[in-house]
């Protein structure tokens, strides 16, 4: 069943350069705001399981570094840029609507 297009925060909560932790439908996503344009990753590293959104953005690589070991993985894409991760993170569609963060779940 494919969940479609679900409300995951209030656009004011996440601030440009910034990642929030949600929980959407029973699945922890990091939201990130990056120039403008939003970003749906799963809230878990990939290398353990520790949540990215206390990871910091990088604005400019399009990026989000995990705090732990420093793992940086596309928001794009969710592949990894730097170990010690080497497996990528799903990432889910997002967009802006009105003044909410949508995010589609599979
Ligand atoms: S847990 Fe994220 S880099 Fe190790």
């Amino acid at each position: 069943m494919r969940l479609g297009w679900i409300r995951a925060a209030a656009l004011s909560e996440l601030s440009e350069g910034a990642v929030l932790g949600v929980e959407v439908a029973g699945r922890r996503i990091a939201l990130a705001r990056v120039q403008g344009e939003v970003y749906a990753i799963a809230d878990v590293c990939s290398h353990r399981d520790f949540p990215l959104s206390v990871g910091e953005v990088d604005a400019d690589a399009c990026t989000l570094t995990c705090e732990w070991h420093g793992a940086a993985f596309d928001l794009r894409t969710g592949e990894p840029v730097c170990p010690p991760a080497v497996r990528p993170v799903p990432v889910f569609p997002a967009r802006i609507e009105g003044g909410d963060v949508m995010v589609e779940l599979p």
